[in-house]
């Protein structure tokens, strides 16, 4: 079965060809034959964040390419597709709406499926892009972590997710990438705010983070913000600021979020008896991070799973991966329904 996924629900405009054997329904074994993704950091580097208007307008320039070389890379053409993927939502409406709106007249004017994908199932199950999955996985606690998103999920199957965490305020992603522009190093932050803090201190600054001690699997990443900017005030604000100081603050932020990330991850372990863990999103790409979780995680008999760099940010890989289960519950469905199919801006899993 080939299939074609679309994924335009913020600023990458990406479009992939996968391959699974029909007659092989169980999980795992899919082939990725391309995955082509136009980012457009560039064009809002210079705003601090995502201007939605821009990136609709990016999309519609990218569609046509990102579509054409994804299925060349693959070797295939529109006649051997099986499936189509595309994410529906969560997202911005009009950036979900360009991939969407493809995805749909290639599925009505060739008479294709049409699964429509929530972006964060596709983030849940991007780490089996590459490692298979075995039904011993579940049930499973995913923790997804990106621009948008901090939540914290038990996987029982495809079908039943249910959250069981989240951050009341700012994404991690979100911490991050303030914090960068406020210091003047530019959007998106992580990478580079990740990058610095090898040159820092990560014991300089003890930052509070509080949630930490909460009886739930909730978190807060804006008083982690408020203590990082206020520390950067009192050393005479961004620009008066020494260069130490601040891979310093940036080594201690880091280490500061990836101790509250795995401390409420470990405790969704233990209250759910979970062994095994997902940890996806942009952020996932963190170094530090994913030193912190395949350490401790070890220590305490867990599972670790992260998807490699390349399937951490978004990307339409992971969008035909979850597509792919959509269909195996009801072709007839998704080819009887599609021209339902809406872009939902606030889908929730
Ligand atoms: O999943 P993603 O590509 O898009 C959303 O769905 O939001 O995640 C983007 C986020 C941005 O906030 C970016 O700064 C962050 O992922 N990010 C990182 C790293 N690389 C990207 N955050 C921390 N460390 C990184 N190495
Ligand atoms: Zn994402």
């Amino acid at each position: 079965m080939i299939n074609l996924a679309f994924e335009s629900s913020c600023d990458d405009f990406s479009c992939a060809v996968l391959s699974k054997d029909a007659a092989v329904l169980e999980n795992g074994n899919v082939q990725i034959l391309s995955n082509i993704v136009y980012s457009q950091d560039y064009v809002h580097g210079i705003y601090g964040g995502v201007v939605p208007e821009l990136a609709s307008r990016n999309h519609v320039k990218a569609f046509l390419p990102a579509f054409r070389i994804a299925l060349s890379e693959a070797g295939i053409t529109l006649k051997d597709v099986n499936l189509i993927s595309a994410t529906a939502g969560p997202g911005l409406v009009g950036s979900l709406l360009i991939g969407l709106m493809c995805a749909k007249t290639i599925s009505y004017a060739l008479d294709i499926p049409l699964a429509p994908v929530n972006h964060i199932e596709g983030h849940i199950f991007s780490p089996f892009l590459e490692i298979s999955e075995t039904e011993e996985m579940f049930p499973f606690v995913a923790l997804v972590i990106s621009g948008g998103h901090t939540h914290l999920y038990l996987v029982k199957s495809h079908s039943d997710i249910k959250l069981i965490g989240k951050t009341r305020d700012d994404a991690s992603g979100e911490l991050f990438d303030k914090i960068s522009n406020y210091l003047g190093f530019g959007y998106p932050g992580g990478r580079i705010v990740d990058e610095l803090a090898e040159k820092g201190d990560k014991d300089a600054f003890k930052f509070p983070l509080p949630m930490m001690h909460s009886k739930n699997l909730d978190m807060s990443f804006s008083g982690l913000k408020t203590a990082v900017v206020t520390t950067i005030g009192g050393f005479g604000g961004p620009g008066k600021i020494k260069e130490n100081t601040v891979y310093d603050i940036f080594a201690s932020l880091r280490e500061a979020a990836a101790e509250l990330l795995y401390k409420k991850t470990s405790e969704a372990c233990s209250l759910y008896k979970v062994k095994t863990v997902t940890v996806s999103g942009g952020v996932s790409a963190n170094s530090r991070i994913r030193k912190i979780f395949k350490e401790n995680g070890e220590k305490s008999g867990l599972k670790i799973i992260f998807p490699s760099l390349k399937y951490a940010t978004d990307n339409a890989a992971m969008i035909g991966y979850a597509g792919f289960f959509k269909n195996s519950v009801d072709p007839s469905a998704l080819r009887s329904e599609f021209l339902n199919i809406n872009a939902d801006p606030s889908w929730e899993l």
